[in-house]
């Protein structure tokens, strides 16, 4: 295996009962995430980006499933491959927090407001590594320093409440780090945040990368966001992706009518307010997609056929690939 993380054909399921097949949320998954990539996954709310990340951290929460057939690979420092599908939770909590970590848009439900800071590095410390307390100490400090914490020596002995949305943000970016993973998974790291200090924890993010061997997956609503951080961008949209191109070509040209309504949405970090164009509609609920494309009741470019079949993912130029008719090969010829 080349690469460090390989999804195949990864769908998970919503059982609905012993009758009836299980509600598909997310269908057909296929992503690779290079070695030291910043990897974006961007999409409306409901598309599928958290629960495919659960997924990868071995963490769907019930009742979901991963469908039959899928496969998430991934490779470890030591060149072991794991089938991430196939570990059990024992062999998943060793991965988590080591190989893999994740950073969540709410950080005050991610941190315990019962331990302070210092506890709570130092239990993902006592788990991975066999440092000693003092040892603990350092490397917590160290940590808190390298994501440019101020007063870190008072902010281990802090509970969470003592702090402010960007500092602890920044607190589970030291603890997701800490131990050097291969691959951080950050779930709408800054939506939370005001626009301001959003613009601080990507640049904090951005140099950070430098310094690690770590490959990025930055999930989020807004390509804004992808711009100042990604090489790479898969569009997600009703549990698919739709699109997928290097960061350049997206913003260069973009083919999917769905990115093209995204990039009309984009926010300038930091820059002044501006009207924001909606894409007109809803996602349409799992379960309910239908037979033909699931952006078609949205789509100014919806012809009949679009009704009547779903498109493929296809490769349209070198590296490009898009879910879309009117990109279909033979498209050209038919007209
Ligand atoms: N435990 C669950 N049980 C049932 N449905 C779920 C569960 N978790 C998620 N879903 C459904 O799966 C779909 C995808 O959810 P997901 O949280 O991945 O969306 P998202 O793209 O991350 O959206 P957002 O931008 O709002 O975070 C949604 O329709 C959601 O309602
Ligand atoms: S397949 Fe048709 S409905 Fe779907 S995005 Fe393309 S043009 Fe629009
Ligand atoms: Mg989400």
């Amino acid at each position: 295996m080349e690469h460090l993380l390989e999804l195949r054909n990864l769908s998970i399921d919503l059982p609905r009962g012993k009758r009836q097949s299980p509600v598909k949320l997310v269908e057909g998954v296929d992503l690779t995430v290079r070695k030291k990539q910043n990897f974006g996954v961007v999409g409306e709310s409901g598309c599928g980006k958290s629960i495919t990340c659960s997924a990868i951290m071995g963490l769907l929460s019930y009742p979901l499933t991963v469908g039959a057939g899928s496969s998430i690979r991934f490779l470890k420092e030591n060149g072991e491959e794991l089938e991430i599908t196939s570990l059990s939770p024992a062999e998943l909590r060793k991965l988590r927090g080591k190989d893999i970590s994740m950073i969540f848009q709410e950080p005050m439900t991610a941190l315990d407001p019962m331990y302070t800071i210092e506890e709570q590095i130092n239990e993902t410390l006592r788990f991975h590594t066999s440092l000693s307390k003092p040892e603990m100490h350092e490397a917590a400090l160290a940590m808190l320093k390298k994501v440019k914490i101020p007063r870190p020596e008072q902010i281990l002995k802090d509970y969470p409440h003592h702090l402010s949305g960007g500092m602890l943000q920044r607190v589970m970016i030291a603890i997701a780090l800490i131990n050097n993973p291969r691959l951080l998974i950050a779930d709408e790291p800054t939506t939370a945040l005001d626009v301001t200090i959003q613009a601080q924890i990507l640049d904090l993010m951005n140099e950070l990368r430098e310094s690690y061997d770590t490959s990025v997956i930055m999930i989020t609503h807004d390509l804004g966001v992808i711009a100042e951080t990604c090489e790479e961008v898969a569009v997600f949209y009703a549990g698919q992706v739709v699109e997928q191109a290097s960061v350049e070509e997206i913003f260069r040209a973009a083919a999917h009518p769905y990115t093209a309504g995204l990039l009309k949405s984009v926010t300038s970090l930091g820059g002044e307010e501006k009207m924001l164009y909606t894409i007109q509609g809803a996602v349409p609920t799992a379960g309910n997609f239908g037979q033909g494309c699931r952006f078609a009741d949205r789509c100014e470019y919806c012809e009949s056929r679009c009704r009547e079949s779903a498109p493929a993912l296809t490769e349209i130029s070198p590296g490009h690939l898009c879910r879309c008719w009117l990109h279909a090969p033979g498209k050209e010829a038919a007209q």
